[in-house]
């Protein structure tokens, strides 16, 4: 495995699998590896040939200074990690070198999937997303990258911007992991004390209740009106949001003509650190 700092560096390796005839599988993460993100690289080691990983914590994607300043790092861990898995290649650069001191990133309209839920809630983060992730797959110039449905409005934006800018590139979204308790994996779940992280599961319990009120044949409507009384009477949550949404555009699901796939998402803080998660439901 090689780590390189550089993007010209980066190109010329990458360059070098590729004369070898390589497919070049992608996956960008902010470090602080978990099986999460070992998962990405496993899909990506299914289908190509060398795993590039990056690793790199954007500043321009948080709309909180404290987030990006307690976001938790684990370098040494995540190399050995990384080598242990496998990847060929690891990209880490530092801000200057993606960034050349311009930190001011373009606005981002996707209509609703760049401006609802996560784009309401914290403004301006898809705009950093996108910015970073553009600036990445320039760089790597994989054949396929790898994103987790964790972040399932992430991955509909990433498969917008491919569509539009990256055409060769395939964009290959990987299930959600949870751990053995059900909570969805994130790097920020370190930051839970063992009580806030039992508080925490309610989000998994929530989206997989509404889940199964719509399954067993109730309106979408009132299947969300019970969830959502339920919801405000809970302690020490700070819930932001929890709705069922179309996955490809993040417009709201509603009862009447709506059929087929949707997702039931949340997003809500407990003790401070912010949490996502989503379940798939089937509406008849
Ligand atoms: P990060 O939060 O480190 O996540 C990197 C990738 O791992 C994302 O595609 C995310 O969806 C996936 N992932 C995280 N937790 C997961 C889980 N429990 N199950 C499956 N996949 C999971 O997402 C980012 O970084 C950044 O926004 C990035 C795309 C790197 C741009 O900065």
């Amino acid at each position: 495995m090689i780590t390189v700092k550089k993007k010209e560096l980066l190109a010329k390796e990458v360059g070098r699998l590729k004369l070898q005839g390589a497919q070049i599988g992608f996956v960008p993460t902010m470090g602080a590896l978990h099986h999460g993100h070992e998962s990405l690289i496993f899909e990506a080691q299914k289908m190509c040939d060398a795993v590039v990983l990056s690793i790199f914590v954007n500043p321009t994607q948080f709309n909180k200074a404290s987030d990006f300043e307690t976001y938790p790092e684990t370098l040494e861990a995540d190399l050995q990690r990384a080598e242990r898995l496998g990847v060929q290649i690891v990209f880490m650069p530092d801000v200057e070198e993606m960034y050349k001191g311009n930190l001011v990133v373009n606005s981002v309209d996707y209509g609703p999937l760049t401006h609802s839920f996560e784009g309401q809630h914290r403004q301006g983060h898809f705009d950093g997303v996108v910015a970073v992730v553009r600036k990445l797959f320039e760089a790597v110039d994989a054949d396929c990258a790898y994103f987790g449905e964790k972040d399932l409005q992430q991955l509909a934006v990433i498969r917008r911007l491919a569509q539009e800018e990256f055409a060769g590139l395939q964009i290959k979204g990987c299930a959600l992991i949870r751990d053995v308790d059900g909570l969805a994996l994130s790097s920020r779940n370190v930051r839970l004390s063992q009580e806030e992280r039992v508080k925490a599961l309610k989000l998994n319990a929530w989206i997989h209740a509404l889940k199964h009120t719509i399954e067993a044949g109730r309106s979408i409507e009132s299947a969300l009106e019970s969830i959502l009384t339920a919801v405000k009477n809970e302690e020490g949550i700070a819930l932001e949001y929890l709705d069922l949404v179309d996955p490809e555009n993040f417009e709201p699901r509603r009862s009447g003509t709506d059929r087929g796939e949707a997702y039931a998402v949340v997003a809500a803080s407990v003790g401070g650190v912010r949490l996502i998660d989503n379940c798939r439901v089937l509406c008849s």
